[in-house]
């Protein structure tokens, strides 16, 4: 196809230079964008008289033409277009003839480009935020299922405390709120206008960048031509929180991946989630959750590639910067599927109580409450704090809990210990006196809960 910038010369390049430079095969996703884009800016060069409103007109309806017949499937992109810019041009100017070659007036394809990636880029946002809060909804609807299920608190993979499956899974929910709130985040500083920076420098036609900026739905217009073109900050922001926000889905995942393991058994995974081995006839593998934490490489590797395509890189507009693309394309996508197959994953899992239970009641995790129960009768925490030490070594020497101490055993320890010390460790109890602002108990998970819903609403 020909050159946009035939001229100096006659655009011909050697054809593995061509390939090489050529980015149509991925920022041919940004069509609608460019589509929009154009739209906009025919229209306000015309209301500033820089074209004729004639002209406008038969450009819009080309271009809209050009968008319906593409997603109708009558017209294809073509891959030997350098790039969707190009395309979209060429296309125009077979179809409208010369009106089509007014289109480019006061405008660069570097400031074309940061147009087109924000706007992909703030649709993303809203698709994963949407998505994002989907899955949230989803975390909260089982944490209140769940709020009176007993299990394992863990320290260090340890048995720690005893606490609800609601509140373990309220946890998670909290993250997530915290990523939908950067993902807002991010997108307010995106939202403003590069278009009407052209090459860099501005321009000398008497264009309006508010109006532009205004019909494309952007808050404001970048301040200074040369950043507008040079910016690519949001695009590392956002891929910083896609990071994160993958860390806290790998971080799911991985408890996913230990509770359905026949060593815990603390949760059942739909068949719908998971997968058999071709060998092992009795294998139930967590696929989705493994692959999900996997993925969260990926995102990692997109935001170290683009922190180190922009390290170091001259203003304005250097080639360099068409390699934004695959990265910030892979991480939108592997986020969004991430959260797409998590979200059902997540509202399939089926807590198995009795083995939680089962759990809880081996690993003293009630000696906390224990030695609390001594310091509430005036010993001393510390002291109390190593005669319960004690009293658990004396249960694993003999092989008892501290459910099984007899009243006398415990007094051979303390004589303050009495009759009510039975309901002080009872598993239950422990959860339900947990009434701390964000504390385990069933009424202070509700607590939680509630205010994860009040922040979506
Ligand atoms: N494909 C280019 C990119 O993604 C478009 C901008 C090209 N600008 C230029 N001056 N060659 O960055």
């Amino acid at each position: 196809m020909a050159k946009l910038w035939a001229g100096r010369t006659d655009g011909n390049i050697c054809a593995v230079a061509e390939e090489f430079n050529s980015s149509i095969s991925f920022d041919r996703r940004l069509f609608a964008e460019d589509i929009k884009g154009s739209v906009a800016h025919a229209e306000m060069l015309a209301a500033k008289h820089i074209i004729s409103a004639q002209e406008a007109r038969q450009i819009v309806d080309g271009l809209l033409g050009i968008l319906d017949d593409v997603n109708a499937g009558t017209l294809a992109i073509d891959e030997n277009a350098e790039d969707i810019h190009t395309f979209v041009e060429q296309t125009l100017t077979e179809r409208i003839g010369e009106a089509g070659k007014k289109l480019h007036t006061a405008r660069s394809r570097n400031d074309q480009v940061a147009l087109d990636m924000r706007l992909y880029t703030r649709n993303a946002i809203d698709d994963m935020s949407k998505s994002l809060r989907r899955l949230i909804e989803v975390i909260v609807a089982k944490a209140e299922k769940y709020q009176d299920t007993i299990m394992c608190g863990y320290t260090h993979l340890q048995r720690a405390q005893p606490i609800t499956f609601g509140h373990h899974l309220a946890a998670y929910a909290f993250m997530f709120l915290r990523d939908l709130d950067r993902l807002r985040d991010c997108r307010k500083r995106l939202n403003s206008s590069p278009i009407g920076a052209c090459a860099l420098a501005g321009t000398t036609y008497p264009t309006d960048r508010q109006m532009e900026a205004a019909a494309l739905g952007f808050d404001e217009v970048v301040q200074n031509s040369i950043d507008a073109v040079s910016d690519r900050d949001y695009l590392v922001e956002l891929l910083a929180d896609l990071s994160l926000l993958m860390t806290h889905i790998s971080r799911f995942a991985e408890e996913i991946v230990l509770w359905c393991s026949w060593e815990f058994g603390y949760i059942r995974l739909s068949d719908d989630f998971t997968t058999g081995s071709s060998i092992m006839p009795q294998k139930k593998n967590p696929d989705i959750a493994e692959l999900a934490r996997g993925k969260t490489g990926r995102v990692y590797g997109d935001l170290m590639a683009l922190l180190t395509v922009f390290k170091g890189l001259p203003l304005a507009y250097n080639k360099d910067m068409q390699e934004d693309k695959e990265s910030a394309f892979d991480a939108m996508d592997t986020v969004g599927e991430c959260i797409n197959v998590f979200t059902p994953m997540v509202a399939s899992i089926e807590a198995n109580a009795d083995k939680m239970l089962a759990a809880a009641k081996e690993g003293f995790i009630n000696a906390t409450d224990l030695a609390d129960y001594l310091a509430q009768k005036g010993v001393p925490f510390r002291t109390a704090y190593h005669t319960v030490g004690k009293i658990v070594a004396y249960c694993v020497a003999n092989g008892k809990t501290l459910e099984d101490m007899g009243l006398e055993e415990y007094q051979s320890f303390d004589l303050h210990f009495a009759e009510d010390v039975y309901q002080t460790i009872n598993l239950e109890n422990c959860v339900r006196r947990r009434i701390s602002q964000g504390g385990t108990s069933p009424e202070s998970v509700r607590r939680q809960i509630e205010y994860i819903r009040a922040k979506l609403n």
